[in-house]
Formats: structure tokens, sequence, C-alpha cells
């Protein structure tokens, strides 16, 4: 399974990649508006520079040709860029063009099995099904990754699955028994990732008793 960092904070993306267990970034509006990036362009350069490996630009327009626009913007910036698209009607028209034009999608903002399926026929790269956002309204959010895991499996659809919305270790770990391809979660869940506290008693244990031995 895929890890991806949920952030725009250039720190945290450092961090995680030198823990050498990154394979990406994931950015929208809000996250970039919280670190205050006025220049997304040079803020992607940044990004694309610290990981190598699919970085989501979200595009801010809502009809087909201005995502478009934006769009083929963003994939110039760098290979990696994977341009980000809302799932509305004219998000998955735009995803359509994007992919004939071998451009990479993550449609994003997903909240139904059927709105998984449409956005695989229209050619998405990645799928966003937005899990703790569901949890939060009483709706269980994992259960429509294993629905989405099954739906694309029956029809073999090449649209890799992002488990999104990540708020804690137990949607990560119910995701990779999915066979979930991808999570993506903010900095503080990667470290409740790594973790034990009996790793640290355990640790602990093992240097106190390794000093009685050396004095
Ligand atoms: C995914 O790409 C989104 O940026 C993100 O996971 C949204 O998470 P939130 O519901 O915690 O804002």
């Amino acid at each position: 399974m895929k890890i991806f960092i949920d952030t725009a904070n250039l720190d945290e993306i450092k961090q995680a990649a030198e823990m050498g267990i990154l394979d990406g970034v994931t950015t929208n509006p809000s996250l970039v508006s919280k670190e205050g990036h006025k220049d997304f362009r040079s803020m992607l350069e940044k990004i694309v520079a610290i990981v190598d490996g699919d970085i989501s630009a979200e595009v801010v327009s809502t009809t087909c040709n201005e995502m478009v626009n934006e769009g083929r913007e963003l994939a110039k910036i760098h290979e990696n860029i994977v341009v980000k698209v809302p799932l509305i009607a004219e998000g998955l028209k735009a995803v359509k063009i994007f992919s004939a034009e071998g451009i990479r999608t993550n449609v994003t903002l997903c909240f139904s099995a059927s709105q998984a399926i449409l956005a695989a026929k229209a050619g998405a790269y990645i799928i966003s099904p937005f899990v703790g956002r569901l949890d939060d309204i009483s709706q269980n959010g994992m259960e429509l990754i294993s629905q989405i895991v099954q739906i694309y499996d029956n029809y073999d659809y090449q649209t890799q699955i992002l488990v999104a919305s990540v708020r804690h270790p137990i949607h990560f770990v119910e995701g990779a028994m999915m066979g979930a391809d991808i999570s993506t979660m903010p900095f503080k869940v990667i470290e409740q990732l790594v973790k034990h506290p009996l790793t640290d008693i355990g640790l602990n244990k093992f240097l106190d008793d390794w000093k009685k031995l050396n004095g």
C-alpha cells in the first residue's frame, strides 16, 4: 500500500520523506490556504523537489473548460503532478479529456460507490473516497472503501483507490486489509503509525540491561 501525506506544509513533507516511507503528497485548496502559500506553482515546485512520487494539485474552477485549462497548466509543472478534480458532472467531463491527453487525475470529494464507478469509467487515475467525513455524519466510511474495492475488482477498473480523509491508524490498517491502493493522511497520523508503547518499553529495558552488563 502506498502512503501519501495530506498536507501543504513543506516541513512535514520533508520529515515524512526522511522517514523513507513516503510515496506521494495530496494537497487541497484548504490545506494550501492554511499554510498561506500565495504562489501555488512555486509551492508545487518545492514539493516535487522533495518527493519523487504522485503529487496531487487541485483545480479551483468548476466548469469543464476552465478545469481543463487549469489542469493542463498544472500538469506542465512536473511529470509527477496529478490533477485533482472534484467529483461533479463537469469534473467527470474534464477527467475524460485529461485521460485522452495522458494527464493523470485524482478525482476527489467522492462519497458514494456510484460516484466511484463514474470516475473509473471517465478514466480517473485515482479515486479519493473521504472516509473521515463520512464517519463524521454517522456513515461508515470504510464500508464505502470495501464496496469500491469489490466493484473495481468485478470490472477490472484500473483506477487506484486512495483512502482519503484518514483520521487515525485504524482507517489506514482497514484500508490495507481491504486492498486499497493508497492512504493519504496528516503528518500526525503518520507519526501514530510508527508508535507502539510496548516498543518504547521494550527498547528502554534492552538499553537498561545493556548498561548493567557494561557498567
Ligand atoms: C484528500 O486528498 C483530502 O485532501 C483530504 O484527505 C481531506 O481530509 P479532511 O476530511 O481531513 O479534510
